[in-house]
């Protein structure tokens, strides 16, 4: 198998709350197509709960998965013979669902003699732009879900350069966070985005953590810290404390404004700084990760670029969240370079793009 023929590939994805498989084609010029894209969001199972639960989630990747992927292979009306590679999210995420998603991967691969591709999931984040808007290399990434917040130039495929990356909590957590506080349910960077729409973004002016300072770093513990002493201040003194919905609607909006003025502060200065890594040609400010669904988030940012000179380029928002498209083009662009992984791949908890890059700074660093 060379570039020069097109790759089609089936890809799994089920590290963390989505269980997806998809079927994308990569022609040798390198341009990409969707042939299938099918999710199943765990949400209502979750629900209950107020946040993902590990256990229940790799129960329910065990159950959903083999009817997912036999759908994904029939809407791209095609048989196992016309595939020319399977790739699994082997990394990073909750650990049960990595393994069920890897292992089906494992089995389809030994059964039927296709190459495998144990993929970092980030690396599915950070490529989906080169599926759907085919930008070329160099570019810089900003990469916002609920497990990581990072600045990085994407110098080639598995060659990441860390600009910056967060001290404390990643941004889709606050978010997850502030929904929780607010009671606005789960998942919560929609609901908090939804809770925004109706509220005054400056009425509580909350604090924008090293906003203005060098670097490329994020924080947010302490913005998350500021909303819920703000919630508990405004709570009616009945025994269920409840909110007014004016008063939740105005402390979500004020949040999401800081949340988005950090980023991108944090992403302004990484524009400066990446002048010397990405020639001038090449200045494209790529948005990805589930947090990059949230509009606001994407109109601030397209100015901020445009004042930097970059392009920008954000994928659909059903390609901003989990998927298996992006984790099957990621695979189709390492088959594309000969990058196959043998069948003793392991699953990995933890995974950075960047293993050269120095351990942030702070207490509670988590990438
Ligand atoms: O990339 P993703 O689907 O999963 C991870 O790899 O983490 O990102 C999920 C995160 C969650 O924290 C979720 O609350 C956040 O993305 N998110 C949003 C929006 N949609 C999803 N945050 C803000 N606004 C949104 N519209
Ligand atoms: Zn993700």
């Amino acid at each position: 198998m060379t570039a020069h023929t097109p790759l089609t590939v089936l890809g799994i994805e089920t590290s963390c709350d989505e269980t997806a498989a998809a079927v994308v084609r990569r022609q040798p010029d390198g341009r990409g197509e969707i042939l299938s894209n099918v999710v199943f969001s765990q949400i209502r199972e979750h629900a209950p709960y107020g946040g993902v639960v590990p256990e229940i989630a790799a129960r329910a990747h065990v159950e959903h998965l083999d009817g997912l992927i036999a759908r994904a292979m029939d809407e791209a009306r095609l048989g196992w013979d016309d595939l020319s590679g399977i790739a699994a999210t082997a990394g990073p995420g909750l650990i049960g669902g990595v393994i069920v998603g890897l292992m089906t991967a494992k089995g389809i691969a030994a059964a039927r003699n296709l190459p495998l591709v144990a993929l970092n999931h980030l690396e599915g984040h950070a490529l989906t732009a080169r599926l759907t808007d085919n930008v070329p290399f160099p570019y810089l990434l900003l990469l916002v879900s609920g497990g990581h917040s990072q600045l990085l130039v994407v110098e080639a495929v598995g060659r990441y350069r860390r600009l910056g990356t967060t001290i404390d909590d990643a941004v889709g957590e606050a978010f997850d966070k502030v929904a929780k506080l607010l009671g606005l349910g789960f998942p919560g960077g929609p609901a908090v985005e939804r809770a925004a729409r109706e509220g005054d973004p400056t009425r509580f002016p909350l604090p924008r953590p090293l906003a203005g300072r060098p670097g490329c770093d994020f924080s947010f513990s302490g913005l998350k810290t500021a909303v819920r002493q703000l919630a508990e201040s405004l709570k009616t003194d009945d025994a269920a404390g409840t909110l007014d919905p004016r008063d939740r609607a105005d402390i979500a909006a004020s949040f999401q404004a800081a949340a988005a003025d950090v980023l991108a502060d944090r992403t302004e200065n990484a524009m400066a700084l990446a002048s010397d890594l990405v020639p001038p040609g090449h200045r494209r400010l790529v948005v990805a990760g589930g947090v990059a669904a949230n509009l606001l988030l994407r109109e601030r940012l397209e100015v901020s670029a445009r004042t930097f000179g970059y392009g920008f380029v954000v994928p659909p928002l059903k390609l901003c969240t989990d998927n298996a498209a992006m984790i099957a083009w990621a695979g189709a662009e390492r088959l594309a370079l000969g990058l196959a992984d043998g069948l003793e791949a392991s699953p990995r908890a933890r995974w950075p793009l960047d293993p050269e890059a120095a351990p942030a700074r702070g207490a509670g660093v988590k990438a």
